[in-house]
């Protein structure tokens, strides 16, 4: 049936018709949109308002489509999109009865449900590939309660950690990037289908009842926000946009952390590439690949927002140039997601750098000035005056951090306030050892291994209830 041959004279030109066409990107809701189908049939039946054995006609074919697959159907630009050629199909089945499946029903509300069916799987699948990122970096973390590092502030040497506390803040950023999907998929999880148009029909359609057939938690309450919202597709990108920083973020550690100059981390051979002149040169390529093409995702959502800024309510053919930049978005998240958490896994930490960078460069200065507080009952601030001056003095002098002792320290003490601090030189010694600073740190969130280890285990409930 030609959709055109009412109310228009003639054919679009092969040019326009290319242009205007959702087809190709129409292919990721071939699925759904036979489910739509069917919902509104199997409805319109039981309401009676179709024939319920014209009812069952279409329906087979449905089924008939569903066996055949895709390439069933005619997908000429010409068909427009995949609501048609489905049409097409089930007329070319049955005959023109098959236009009752189009009782009540308009491609503006059968599109936005097919999108939000096809998303919630594509979220599905991508919070389950989260889930085993995050069960991977708590065996890592696991493995490495105790393998010391230093940590970082403006990429200068700040204060000792553990290799498990950093793996950690990746875990708690990926848990929120989890969260933030599934407020998205829950705020979605409203089916559209039965707004038609715009203002719904005079037919005495079930929504509840569609919505009920095709797993949504109920129907959306407004038929023109139900054809124009794309807010839950500019919801998700954001949230793969924020993911895809994630990813980044810790691809761009394991390319610093893999310099000659850091040497923390040895990428696995199998996520490294070489070059085609330097024979000696081992390349964090697919690290930098990953930070690479995450920028997509902030194009994506930028172009996405930009299409639905200006729009009237109701359904506004500029909608459906959202669609590519979602399975774009879609696309690129999910690769990037497989190869960062392979790349992770394969990665090597080595412990025996990690504890020499945590020992190198005055990493344990806060906990000697927190010392002076606890021990001398000095303000904090004139401690941290005195341990500032005796670093300067170490450099001067080029003492290493374990140079310095508490004498050493009286003397700074006793230019700077005009007293001496008195503290055990045992205990100075204790307050710059990295593994002592590790295991005093035992609040909320620390690095000590006992906390670590009540987090892991808070983390692996999350992954148990997820
Ligand atoms: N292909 C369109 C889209 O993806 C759906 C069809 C609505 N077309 C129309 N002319 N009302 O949004």
């Amino acid at each position: 049936m030609n959709l055109r041959s009412g109310r228009l004279k003639g054919q679009m030109s092969r040019e326009v018709a290319d242009f205007t066409s959702s087809l190709e990107f129409d292919r990721r809701i071939f699925q759904a949109d036979i489910l739509t189908n069917r919902a509104h049939t199997t409805m319109l039946v039981e309401q009676e308002i179709i024939p319920g054995t014209i009812g069952k006609q279409i329906l087979n074919a449905l089924e008939q489509l569903e066996k055949e697959g895709i390439d069933a159907l005619d997908l000429d630009s010409a068909v427009e999109d995949i609501h048609m050629a489905v049409e097409n199909y089930v007329t070319s089945v049955m005959g023109p009865d098959a236009g009752f499946m189009h009782t009540a029903k308009s491609r503006n509300d059968q599109v936005a449900t097919d999108l939000k069916i096809a998303l919630k799987e594509e979220i599905r699948e991508i919070q389950k590939e989260l889930i085993t990122f995050i069960e991977i970096i708590l065996e890592m973390a696991t493995e490495n309660l105790d393998t010391l590092m230093v940590g970082y502030t403006h990429l200068q040497h700040a204060q000792p950690t553990t290799f498990a506390h950093h793996l950690l803040s990746y875990a708690q950023a990926l848990k929120r990037d989890y969260g933030r999907l599934q407020d998205a998929y829950h705020r979605m999880d409203l089916c559209p289908l039965g707004s038609a148009a715009l203002t719904t029909t005079s037919f005495p359609i079930n929504r509840e009842r569609t919505a009920e057939l095709l797993g949504f938690s109920g129907p959306m309450e407004n038929s023109i926000d139900g054809v124009s919202s794309r807010d839950f597709i500019a919801e998700t990108v954001f949230a793969l946009t924020m993911l895809g920083t994630t990813l980044s973020k810790i691809c761009e550690e394991l390319i610093i952390w893999s310099t000659y100059e850091f040497r923390m981390v040895e990428l696995g051979d199998d996520f490294s590439s070489t070059s085609s002149i330097m024979p000696q040169k081992k390349n964090p390529d697919v690290a930098e690949i990953v930070r690479g093409k995450t920028a997509v995702l902030n194009g994506e959502l930028v172009t996405i927002l930009t299409i639905i800024k200006s729009l009237p309510q109701s359904y506004n053919r500029d909608l459906q140039e959202v669609t590519p930049h979602l399975w774009k978005a879609t696309d690129t998240l999910s690769s990037a997601l497989t190869i960062t958490m392979g790349m992770l896994s394969s990665a090597k930490f080595k412990g025996e750098r990690g504890e020499e960078l945590a020992r190198a460069n005055f990493s344990a200065a806060t906990e000697l000035a927190d010392l002076m507080v606890r021990d001398a009952g000095l303000p904090f601030r004139t401690a941290h005056q005195i341990v500032g001056r005796a670093v300067t003095v170490a450099l001067d002098k080029g003492m290493k951090a374990e140079d310095i002792d508490t004498h050493f320290l009286d003397e700074i003490s006793q230019e700077l306030t005009g007293q001496t601090l008195n503290i055990d030189n045992a205990v100075v010694k204790k307050s710059l050892n990295p593994k002592d600073i590790i295991q005093s740190r035992k609040v909320i969130g620390g690095p000590a291994p006992s906390m670590v280890q009540e987090v892991i285990g808070n983390l692996r409930d999350f992954v148990e209830e997820n």
